[in-house]
């Protein structure tokens, strides 16, 4: 029997997540990311997985989907995992339940986890926080308690059909302070950039480049940002709580 995560995390919000999870389920866990073609993955019915993805727009971000579609599970089970910037997380939780059951995972727990935000820093910042570890070490008794039990059962809130697929565009801009280094080319989950040139049509927005920079070079326009937090500062606003189900 081996444990896996399987990871989704442009930013590093859903990896720390899902560390916190892992480390408070025990054992071993070999990771898989997602964000970058990944060698092939072979799973054995024994085996758990922990597969975390952020929410983007309510929903699994495409590419994130593209990529999991490519694992079999071989009825290992899955523990599920999304990540949201405290506004809503609408569909994701059911989108990804039924992208792992339909490649053949057993679906056993999930949950919706929060971390700052990846485009509007200020809500959810500091998130995972103190409080927020000992709300997951809770869920991680609690699912370790269910893979005890042996119940198969999970029932999780969302829509079918889900809510169509609709982010922000929030194309990074490249400053002239650029050096050339290539580390956001290398490290971009689409592919999306050539020199300092981001494809548009290849693009998902996920804000790596901007995270990896060293120096800051890319980074979003705040003009745009400032115009999203005006619309959506109702929906922000307030502290969201972690959700589980079993
Ligand atoms: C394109 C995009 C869309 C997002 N959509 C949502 C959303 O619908 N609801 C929400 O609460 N947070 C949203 N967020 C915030 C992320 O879900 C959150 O910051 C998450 O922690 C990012 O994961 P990462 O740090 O692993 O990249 C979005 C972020 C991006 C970049």
């Amino acid at each position: 029997m081996a444990n896996y995560k399987i990871i989704f995390s442009p930013t590093g919000g859903t990896r720390k997540c899902a560390d916190l999870l892992a480390s408070n389920l025990g054992a071993d866990w070999q990771e898989v990311d997602v964000s970058l073609p990944f060698c092939d993955l072979q799973l054995q019915p024994e085996d758990l997985c922990i597969v975390a993805v952020p929410s983007f727009g309510g929903r699994v971000p495409p590419l994130a989907a593209d990529r999991l579609n490519s694992i079999a599970g071989n009825g290992a089970k899955a523990i599920l995992v999304c990540v949201y910037g405290n506004r809503a997380f609408e569909d994701t939780l059911v989108e990804l339940q039924d992208i792992l059951t339909g490649n053949g995972f057993a679906c056993v727990a999930a949950a919706a986890l929060l971390a700052e935000h990846s485009i509007m820093h200020a809500f959810a910042a500091g998130r995972p926080d103190r409080e927020d570890e000992n709300v997951i070490a809770g869920f991680a008794a609690s699912i370790a308690e269910k893979l005890d039990s042996c119940k198969s059962c999970l029932t999780i809130p969302g829509n079918r059909p889900y809510k169509e697929y609709k982010v922000a565009p929030m194309i990074p801009v490249t400053e002239e302070t650029c050096t050339d280094c290539g580390l956001c080319a290398k490290l971009c989950p689409g592919g999306a950039i050539a020199g300092r040139e981001i494809d548009p049509a290849k693009c998902i927005c996920c804000m790596r480049c901007t995270a990896v920079c060293p120096i800051g070079a890319k980074h979003t326009d705040s003009e745009k940002v400032a115009g999203l937090v005006a619309r959506l500062k109702d929906a922000l606003s307030g502290r969201k709580e972690n959700e589980l189900f079993l």
